[in-house]
């Protein structure tokens, strides 16, 4: 830990160092068995007499914070708990409107037995010897300048040959602009399109993070009703400037949004001068022989931008995605992304280049698509037999995880807490709305559980709700 001496602080050099050591083990930044530097090497790097710091670390033994090791030197006691550091008056503190967002992950601390949250993927299934390929020859090409905000030239034009042959949706590699995730375009999008105080309409229930997100902007996200069809085009609020979407897979319940409502909601749009996101986040894991037909593939008036991810398909680590946009949004979109952080990092884009280019993402989604489509029905299967009356699972046509709607009791605690106490860990499904009332679901995903653990963690996932 580095020590400071203040020469204009009216406190004895002695009295500094001592505050400064016990307040780091007070507060937590130095934990049992952190070694303390040697005083020799502590008075030679301050200037001062050894003698002072030997008096300080006498104090703080002689205290019980710190204590001598056997074979030499001084480290941290233990039976210290730390104290939070409480703020002094005048601490700096975020806006009102930073402050009411809510950080989304379901207890990121939890130790479960089964970690069934949805938007977990396989790690296991990801292509370790092919990537790191990837990223070898990535590391060769990669430019070490600053580049492109749009992204490489060579990975738009990969992503929009991709998108033409994997969705049926075409466009110039001009419109293609790569991103952190999927987060980040609709970010970029609301940065470029919506000012504090626009109405957004979003799907209710919904993705949390994205409604955060908006809210950050200073945006009225009014929450949309979603019914078996998707989102009820008639109750989005006639001044929403823009729609969030996800038509292939509505996020949480799994509905895929009809042709008519597809057709009406460009209709809306049309009528109201109002844009669209078509937030297509994991619908490359379609469990249906058909493919689902992008929103963007119908929009004839350039309404529709269209936003995906690699964190589905490959891993949510390498904060990769991108956003199509019309024309007259693309030059507004890069200069605010260079704005930000300039543009994406080089070396992953080789290496995602290299990765489309090969045929490697073709094949890695098939093979990936046959691990995982087998999981969906058995886990589908096991929820049908074995969930407690009340409880039921939605069907899914696409997508890594499915939901469960439970009986509509107000006084029901979450589900989602009483099965953290059974070692289970799945998404509340309350948390998704804005205006929960009396739902009782959770989200089940099934990405990084593997099919010969399904029996059991259903069982356990069962025993937790009827409360035995
Ligand atoms: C609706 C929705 N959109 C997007 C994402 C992925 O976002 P990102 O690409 O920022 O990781 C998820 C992840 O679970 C999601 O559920």
């Amino acid at each position: 830990m580095e020590l400071f001496i203040d020469p204009d602080d009216g406190r004895s050099v002695t009295r500094q160092l001592y505050e400064q050591i016990r307040d780091a083990i007070l507060s937590g930044r130095l934990g049992p068995g952190d070694r303390l530097a040697p005083s020799r090497a502590v008075a030679a790097e301050l200037g001062i007499a050894r003698s002072t710091v030997t008096d300080v670390y006498g104090s703080l033994a002689a205290e019980g914070y710190i204590e001598g090791r056997a074979g030499g030197g001084t480290a941290v006691a233990g039976g210290h708990e730390p104290y939070p550091e409480s703020p002094s008056p005048g601490a700096l503190a975020p806006t009102p409107r930073s402050a009411a967002l809510r950080r989304y992950d379901d207890n990121p601390q939890a130790e479960a037995v089964f970690d069934l949250r949805a938007g977990r993927v396989d790690p296991h299934l990801f292509p370790t010897v092919v990537w790191r390929r990837c990223v070898l020859s990535g590391l060769r090409q990669a430019s070490a300048q600053y580049g492109d905000p749009a992204g490489t030239a060579d990975l738009r034009a990969a992503l929009s040959r991709w998108l033409a042959s994997s969705r049926g949706i075409i466009v110039t590699p001009g419109q293609v602009v790569v991103t952190a995730g999927a987060g980040h375009a609709v970010d970029l999008v609301a940065r470029v399109l919506l000012s504090p105080g626009d109405v957004v309409g979003v799907e209710e229930p919904g993705y949390p993070p994205v409604r955060e997100l908006l809210r950050s902007h200073g945006v009225d996200a009014v929450g949309v009703p979603v019914d078996e069809h998707g989102i009820v085009v008639d109750a989005i609020p006639s001044g929403a400037r823009l729609v969030y979407v996800t038509p292939s897979h509505q996020y949480p319940l799994g509905v895929v949004l009809s042709r008519r409502r597809r057709l009406e909601l460009l209709r809306w749009a049309g009528r109201h001068g109002a844009a669209i996101v078509e937030d297509d986040y994991d619908s490359e894991f379609r469990h249906t022989p058909r493919p689902l037909e992008p929103l963007h593939r119908l929009d004839r008036d350039g309404r529709v931008i269209y936003v995906g991810t690699f964190s589905k398909i490959l891993s949510p680590a390498l904060r990769m995605g991108f956003l199509v946009a019309p024309m007259t949004l693309v030059p507004a979109v890069i200069a605010v992304r260079q704005a930000i952080d300039w543009c994406p990092p080089s070396a992953t884009q080789e290496a995602l280049t290299a990765f489309v280019d090969g045929g490697h993402l073709g094949r890695h989604l098939r093979r990936v698509r046959a691990a995982y489509t087998p999981r969906l029905h058995r886990i589908y299967r096991e929820l049908l037999d074995r969930l407690p009356a009340g409880y039921r699972p939605l069907p899914a046509l696409a997508g890594l995880h499915l939901a469960v709607v439970g009986p509509d009791t107000a006084s029901q605690d979450d589900p989602s807490h009483s099965l953290m106490r059974h070692g289970v860990l799945v998404s509340s499904l309350r948390r998704t709305y804005q205006d929960p009332g009396p739902v009782t679901g959770f989200l089940v995903g099934f990405g990084a559980l593997p099919t010969e653990q399904t029996a059991a963690a259903i069982d356990a996932l069962a025993t937790g709700l009827t409360g035995r």
